[in-house]
């Protein structure tokens, strides 16, 4: 078992591929961030994926993940998830309510098509005070998709994990 684990919630399958190259790269453990309730991933009906993300999103809802996820067993954390409405998707609040990150090392990635990480690496700051948050590493859809292997290795030795 690694000391390191990265954990990724991913629908379309792009925040997955930056978290296996991830994987790749520094040998860690990998773990889905699997809904109880799976979303669909069919692209064609990216409206009501919308529609639905904006109702969790509104109403402040804490989506349920379906497993235990070995973070206590772990020092270094990767967490990888998708824009939504230009912040995480709700169920990475689930994540930051159920589990302590205290103590440890977090190093966030997203995906997105143009916003960046959106703010969302300073929540997770505020979200996990007492770990360490290391700098992430926003990557676009298109380059996700496309393999961005080069800019992961840069960006992991940028921060010292490789
Ligand atoms: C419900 C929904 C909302 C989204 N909102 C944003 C957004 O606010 N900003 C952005 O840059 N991309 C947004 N996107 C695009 C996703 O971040 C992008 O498609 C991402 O690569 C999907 O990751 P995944 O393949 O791991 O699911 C949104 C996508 C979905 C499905």
């Amino acid at each position: 078992m690694s000391d390191k684990l990265v954990l990724y919630f991913s629908v379309y399958g792009t925040a997955r591929a930056v978290a296996e190259e991830i994987v790749r790269q520094t040998g860690a453990d990998i773990a889905e961030i699997k809904p109880a309730v799976p979303y669909d991933n069919d692209r064609s009906h990216y409206n009501a994926l919308a529609k639905l993300a904006k109702k969790e999103h509104d109403e402040d809802m804490r989506p349920a993940i379906a497993w235990t996820l070995p973070v206590a067993e772990h020092e270094t954390i990767y967490i990888g998830y998708p824009m939504w409405w230009y912040t995480f998707p709700m169920i990475i609040y689930t994540l930051f309510d159920q589990y302590d990150f205290s103590g440890k090392t977090i190093i966030p990635f997203n995906t997105h098509m143009g916003s960046g990480d959106g703010g969302t690496y300073a929540t997770i700051r505020k979200l996990a005070p007492n770990a360490t948050v290391l700098d992430g590493l926003p990557v676009e859809m298109k380059q996700a998709e496309r393999g961005d292997a080069q800019r992961i290795v840069q960006w992991l030795k940028s921060i010292g994990q490789i």
